[in-house]
Parts: structure tokens; C-alpha cells; sequence
């Protein structure tokens, strides 16, 4: 296990998943810090979502995750984010992809559609794989910055 420090947030839609996925981390040995929400009642994604994003870009944390009821609106959120690269995963082969490919240090779930179980076997992925460090990951990642001052 890499000694990450890890971030996570929610909205009211991700608050159960958030939960267990807590509880799970610390049982890994993880430091957690939980951005929020902290009940289920209605709360705006981007609230929570820019904290974590923030901690991501600013280097206090090495990792976030994201959860509303879809992903799609943390992702919109975490993306704004020229150091964060957000990826909205529903299965283990996505997780490995974005990590090897797009060294992904955000990974984001859509609640309606990820258990406990998925979100576990992803986030082990998640933590655990390396970017692959080949030239034509490392210039296509540089790309998705360089490209906006062309
Ligand atoms: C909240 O109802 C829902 O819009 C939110 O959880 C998220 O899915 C937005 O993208």
C-alpha cells in the first residue's frame, strides 16, 4: 500500500456510498479526509466537489474521489481543475485504463450505478496501479493542457 492521503466528497446522492467507502479506507490503513456532505439531506455537488478538487490541485492530498448520483456533475467540477485529472469509472478495466493512460489522481462514481462491492475492487485499482510512464502516455497527458494554448 502507498501511504496516500486521500480526499473524498459527495452530495446528498453519494452520502450512503461515501460512507461505506470511508469506513473501507481507514480499514486499509488509508488517511482520509471527508469534504462533505455529511447527511443526505439535498446539497449542492459543487460545494463539496471543489474542496476536494482543490486539495487534489493544491498537492495537500495525493488522491480524491468524487460521488454524486450520476458522477457527471463532480466530474464537470474536478475537470475545471488544470492539476486534476478526474475519471468517471464504472468497472475495473476503466480504473487500470485511466490510471495507465491518463494517470488519472481523481476517480469519480455515479452512486446509481456503483454497489460498495464495485466501488471497493475499483478503488483498490485505483490506489494500487502505477502510470505507465511510455513516451505517448506522458506526451497525451502533457497534451490535454499544452493543447488549450495552441
Ligand atoms: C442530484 O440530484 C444530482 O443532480 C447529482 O447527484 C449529480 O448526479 C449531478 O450530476
Amino acid at each position: 500500500m502507498i501511504n496516500f492521503k486521500i480526499a473524498i466528497g459527495c452530495d446528498h446522492g453519494g452520502y450512503d456510498l461515501k460512507e461505506e467507502i470511508v469506513v473501507e479506507l481507514k480499514s486499509w490503513g488509508y488517511e482520509i479526509s471527508d469534504m462533505g456532505c455529511y447527511n443526505k439531506d439535498s446539497f449542492d455537488y459543487p460545494d463539496s466537489g471543489h474542496k476536494v478538487s482543490r486539495a487534489v490541485a493544491s498537492g495537500d492530498v495525493d488522491r480524491g474521489i468524487l460521488i454524486c448520483t450520476t458522477g457527471i456533475g463532480m466530474s464537470m467540477v474536478a475537470n475545471r481543475y488544470s492539476e486534476v485529472r478526474a475519471a468517471l469509472c464504472r468497472n475495473c478495466d476503466m480504473t487500470y485504463l485511466t490510471r495507465i493512460h491518463n494517470n488519472a489522481n481523481m476517480i469519480v462514481f455515479g452512486a446509481r450505478y456503483t454497489t460498495i462491492l464495485d466501488a471497493r475492487a475499483m478503488l483498490k485499482v485505483f490506489l494500487e496501479s502505477q502510470f505507465s510512464e511510455v513516451d505517448r502516455h506522458i506526451r497525451r497527458v502533457e497534451k490535454i493542457e499544452k493543447c488549450l494554448e495552441i
